[in-house]
């Protein structure tokens, strides 16, 4: 049977530990709902060593790969499933760039971060990049989905 729905698609969004610590959360919610996309599902979580050595293994071998772990340790993670046609570079615009000094205004990062002058790049969020990321990250934060 054919259909003339736009494929939908999903992504994994986390708001990191420095973004539930300061109570954006919320806010973050409110931004991807506000966008149209929808929430599939939304969990409040410690990650684990192991999770997080799967999650970040593109940055194996990394100066920034132990004090990322560390930081993503320090407190709960909300993480999150969005769902919506192009969902995955929506989100990723919707989060700015990465240095949330020059992240651009409107964006999640450019409106709320800032540089600490901490080891790590703190930056509230997270967004798969990819289709390829997208699956695996989902597949290993929520595996009944
Ligand atoms: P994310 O994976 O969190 O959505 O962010 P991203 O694609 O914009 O950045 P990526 O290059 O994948 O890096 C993952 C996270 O590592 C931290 N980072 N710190 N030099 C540093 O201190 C540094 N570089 C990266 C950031 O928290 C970044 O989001
Ligand atoms: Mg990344």
């Amino acid at each position: 049977m054919t259909s003339d729905a736009p494929a939908q698609q999903r992504t994994l969004v986390l708001v990191k530990p420095d973004g539930v610590r300061r109570g954006l959360a919320g806010e973050v919610l409110r931004r991807i709902e506000a966008k149209g996309y929808t929430l599939v599902t939304v969990e409040l979580r410690q990650a684990s060593d192991e999770l997080l050595a799967e999650h970040y293994a593109e940055h194996a071998g990394k100066p920034f790969l132990a004090p990322l772990v560390e930081f993503m340790r320090s407190g709960p993670v909300l993480a999150v499933v969005a769902e919506g046609h192009r969902v995955i570079e929506g989100f990723r615009s919707l989060a700015g760039a990465t240095d949330p000094t020059v992240a651009a205004p409107g964006t999640i990062r450019g409106d709320l971060g800032r540089d600490w002058g901490l080891k790590v790049i703190q930056n509230l969020v997270h967004g798969s990049d990819s289709p390829e990321s997208a699956a695996r990250e989902i597949g290993l934060w929520f595996p009944a989905l």
